[in-house]
């Protein structure tokens, strides 16, 4: 297997790559990566394995500097000789910030990275699959608290929160453009939060929320609301189990908790609240809330009797103590609200597809597996994890 992998450098992309490099079936990895030099682009990748000592080995993984938004990057790979064996590519490469500052560059990315690689694609003469990672959150808006299933999308009509789910879709939906049908694997996750093993993961990407929530410890949220989460080495095991997969019966997979495994805030909080035993308890408050709560923390006021608010004062002034600057809690605020809005959502994802054609299993709820990064989270930045978001 001759393998062309995106976004080899981040959360889920470091896991595939760490995890296809061990596969004896994998002749070659060739990465992209962005990098100004083939020497940095190799650091990089180097760091990869470095995490938890996995072994490198040169021979089989072999960087490619290149970056999503050159609008010549397909013509690069076509002419790049190493890679005219590709049968597999993994596209796992996306700009996932939630930010609106970041609107163009994450379409430009998502959609127009995801073109110029499928247009390369095209001319590769034995490609056997192009595995494009989605997200199970390209459905919108419209479904609430309820199992939704691969065929609901995607759905043009669909109202998105963020520009980043609205790009995936978009990039999902380019693939039948350019490829035939058995030429293409989608697999869409759910939430990717933090390991189930007992070390540091990979990135702090959605666990920053978490640390975030940890750090606030009031929050306006439904408690109860349904939220599907899984660790990375599931997600991981689960794309690689479908892509060696010769009979997998579709070409769409959730990599999802589905509700056997599905969780909510009030199980994730109380299955870290042991680690921490001097904060203050949890206490989860209406979504409404967060408007009083971005005023507060902007107008920087006392506040009276008549602000809902006033009966958590205790928690404000936890707030100053453990913040200072209120700036530092908008930041917080204002990069939460999209979260807040997608737990809110109740949206469960079924995993049947997954469950009939691997062998993987039901994931393990993240309100137990998550207690392996419960010393993690104080850790932290969760203001690098907010702008960065
Ligand atoms: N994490 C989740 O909860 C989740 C859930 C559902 C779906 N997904 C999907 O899973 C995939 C991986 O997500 P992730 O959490 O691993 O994200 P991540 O940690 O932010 O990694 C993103 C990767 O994409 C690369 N990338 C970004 N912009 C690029 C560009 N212009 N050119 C080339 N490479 C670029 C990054 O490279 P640099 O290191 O150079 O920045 C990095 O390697 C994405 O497609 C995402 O949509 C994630």
């Amino acid at each position: 297997m001759q393998i062309f992998l995106t976004g080899s450098t981040g959360f889920l992309g470091g896991e595939l790559l760490v995890e296809l490099a061990k596969k004896v079936e994998v002749e070659k990895i060739y990465c992209l990566v962005r990098a100004s030099s083939n020497e940095k682009a190799l650091e990089r990748i180097i760091k990869v394995f470095d995490l938890h000592g996995d072994h490198f080995d040169p021979q089989k993984i072999i960087p490619v500097v290149g970056e999503l938004t050159d609008n010549n990057l397909s013509d690069k790979l076509a002419k790049n000789k190493q890679l005219k064996d590709i049968d597999t590519i993994i596209h796992s490469a996306a700009n996932t910030s939630f930010s609106k500052i970041y609107d163009d560059i994450v379409e430009k990315v998502n959609i127009g990275g995801t073109r110029q690689l499928l247009k390369w694609a095209q001319t590769l003469h034995n490609l056997n699959v192009f595995t494009y990672v989605g997200t199970a959150t390209i459905c919108g808006t419209t479904v609430k608290n309820c199992i939704i299933t691969e065929d609901m999308s995607p759905n043009l009509a669909a109202n998105h929160l963020v520009k980043y789910s609205y790009t995936k879709m978009k990039g999902e939906l380019l693939l039948k453009d350019y490829l035939p049908k058995d030429k293409i694997l989608v697999v869409r996750p759910s939430i990717i939060m933090g390991d189930s093993r007992t070390w540091v993961p990979r990135s702090n990407v959605i666990l920053w929320a978490l640390a975030t929530l940890n750090q606030m410890r009031l929050f306006p949220v439904n408690a109860q609301s349904n939220i599907d989460v899984i660790s990375i080495d599931y997600a991981t095991q689960s794309i690689i189990e479908l892509l060696f997969n010769k009979h997998r019966k579709y070409n769409i997979y959730h990599i999802s908790s589905g509700k056997a495994s599905a969780t909510n805030p009030e199980k994730v909080t109380n299955a870290i609240k042991d680690f921490f035993p001097g904060k203050p308890d949890f206490k989860f408050v209406p979504k409404g809330f967060l408007v009083d709560m971005k005023k507060w923390s902007k107008e920087n006021t006392e506040i009276n009797e008549s602000n809902h608010l006033y009966k958590y004062k205790d928690y404000l002034d936890y707030w100053t103590l453990n913040f200072g600057d209120h700036t530092k809690l908008r930041i917080l605020l204002y990069a939460l609200e999209p979260y807040i809005n997608f737990i809110e959502l109740g949206q469960i994802f079924d995993n049947t597809r997954l469950i009939e054609d691997t062998q993987i299993g039901s994931s393990i709820p993240a309100n137990i597996y998550i207690k392996n990064s419960g010393k993690h989270l104080e850790s932290i930045n969760i203001f690098d994890g907010a702008l960065d978001s």
